[in-house]
């Protein structure tokens, strides 16, 4: 199973919104789909509760600790074993156990940061936890850094892109604050389930997101079967092909000069 987690301790930084959009995408390519909230409020849990009858499912599993209780998981926390790609939002202010426990079970992690001196502070913050506690600096994940919320090219978006630059984390891409997202979130689906020539902007948007994790994944498939160990039973067999036909390719992005070259 490939998972992604979805971490900024900072609250409100685009996590929830993030998870939701990542799943909705992957469930509209029919792709099986679960999401996981560690959050006591539930918001991912709520969208999924919105969502309409015909759109794909998705598993969601609640895995934030029942009320008064700080260590055990609440029963809902399980997916299904056939479970292709996993989803997982976390709580804003996670650190200790459970930071090192999401960081060891993911294969990607996502940091959404909003173009705020406050969010700027603290996403610093909260990188250096996840690399000196967290237990990064030796795990596999994948990191990336996403701006979130952007407003224009402002002087704060401006200071957003030199810290983003200076964590020598790739910086995939902008998003920007949206009208649509909310909506989205009103009718329980992701962009990428709604009507497209009103989503181009945010499809546009999240892609970068997706071709990165699409890129990692292919290029360990690829070195999975040059080498065939049981690590290979880990990654959905199908995954690449059935996202093949939507992937743009990072030169794209890039060459428009809004986003950094990956390393
Ligand atoms: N790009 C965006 N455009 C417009 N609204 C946005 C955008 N990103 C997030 N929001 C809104 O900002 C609020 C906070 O976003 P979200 O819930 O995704 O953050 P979070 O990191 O999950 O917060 P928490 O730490 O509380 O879990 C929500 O109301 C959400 O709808
Ligand atoms: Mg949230």
């Amino acid at each position: 199973m490939l998972t992604i987690l979805v971490i900024n301790s900072k609250g409100g930084s685009g996590k929830t919104t993030l998870t939701t959009n990542l799943a909705g995408y992957y469930a509209s390519k029919k792709i099986k789909t679960a999401l996981m909230d560690y959050d006591p409020q539930g918001s991912s849990m709520q969208w999924l509760k919105m969502r309409p009858g015909h759109a794909e499912k998705i598993h969601g599993a609640n895995a934030a600790p029942p009320k008064g209780a700080t260590i055990q998981r609440s029963a809902q926390a399980w997916i299904p074993v056939d479970t292709d790609v996993l989803i997982v939002d976390a709580p804003a202010g996670t650190k200790g156990l459970l930071l090192q426990e999401l960081v060891r079970r993911t294969n990607f992690i996502v940091i959404p940061v909003a173009p705020s001196p406050i969010d700027i502070h603290a996403t610093a913050d909260f990188v250096k936890e996840l690399f000196l506690y967290g237990g990064a600096r030796t795990s596999k994940a994948k990191i990336a850094v996403v701006a979130n919320r952007v407003r224009s090219a402002s002087s704060v978006y401006a200071s957003l892109e030199r810290f983003l630059n200076s964590l020598k984390l790739p910086f995939l891409t902008s998003i920007r604050d949206s009208e649509i997202y909310l909506q989205a979130v009103e009718k329980g689906l992701g962009v990428f389930e709604m009507d497209e020539a009103v989503t181009a902007a945010e499809r546009r948007e999240l892609l970068p997101i997706l071709n990165w994790v699409e890129g990692h994944y292919l290029a360990s498939e690829k070195r999975l079967a040059a080498f065939p160990s049981q690590e290979n039973l880990l990654l959905p067999k199908s995954f690449g092909s059935r996202l093949e036909d939507k992937v743009i390719s990072l030169e794209t992005f890039s060459s428009t000069g809004k986003f950094k070259k990956l390393s």
